[in-house]
């Protein structure tokens, strides 16, 4: 039997996760949204996943446009991350009017301080509950600099080398 959604999500808290703008761009505009879930799939070929939310724009606008940007944030850049999880209600285009936005080769969206950023084609894609799982083979890397900004617990911390 599964724990229930509470339960996993109080556990999921604790879990510290590297802070990222996902991206993406159809004919029309730009989408992005804050996420931690984003992690390392193989070296060959080079390829990450990331997990987005079904309703929002920005899965619809990977599923049309079958590619998407992973912009690893900086610290300090908690508002922006704010921003783009939809604080304040601003959506869609307008949350890039606040940070510094510049174009990949293929015109995503790159965050131009970045700590890292990857460029990636959809390989493959599936749904899982309320989630779509897109593979991305990654086309492009952007290096930034600075240290990268984390989450736990509901919070956004700083890296500490020990
Ligand atoms: C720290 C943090 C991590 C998040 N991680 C994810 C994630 O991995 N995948 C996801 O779909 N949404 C994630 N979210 C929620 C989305 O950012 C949020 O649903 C989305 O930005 C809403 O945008 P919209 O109002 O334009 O639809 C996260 C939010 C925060 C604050």
């Amino acid at each position: 039997m599964a724990v229930d959604p509470t339960e996993f999500r109080i556990a999921m808290g604790r879990f510290p996760g590297a802070v990222t703008i996902i991206t993406t761009r159809t004919p029309d505009e730009r989408r992005g949204i804050t996420a931690t879930a984003v992690c390392s799939v193989t070296a060959e070929p080079p390829s990450l996943l990331v997990c987005v939310n079904r309703k929002t724009g920005t899965c619809a606008g990977i599923l049309e446009s079958g590619r998407f940007n992973v912009n690893l944030l900086p610290d300090p850049s908690h508002d922006l991350a704010m921003r783009f999880a939809g604080a304040g209600g601003v959506t869609g285009e307008d949350k890039f009017a606040q940070g510094d936005w510049s174009e990949d080769k293929r015109g995503l969206p790159v965050l131009q301080n970045a700590r890292i950023a990857f460029s990636c084609d959809v390989t493959d894609s599936m749904e899982a509950g309320s989630h779509q799982v897109f593979i991305g083979r990654i086309t492009q890397i952007h290096h930034g600099d600075g240290e990268a900004l984390m989450y736990e617990q509901s919070r956004f911390h700083r890296l500490q080398p020990l």
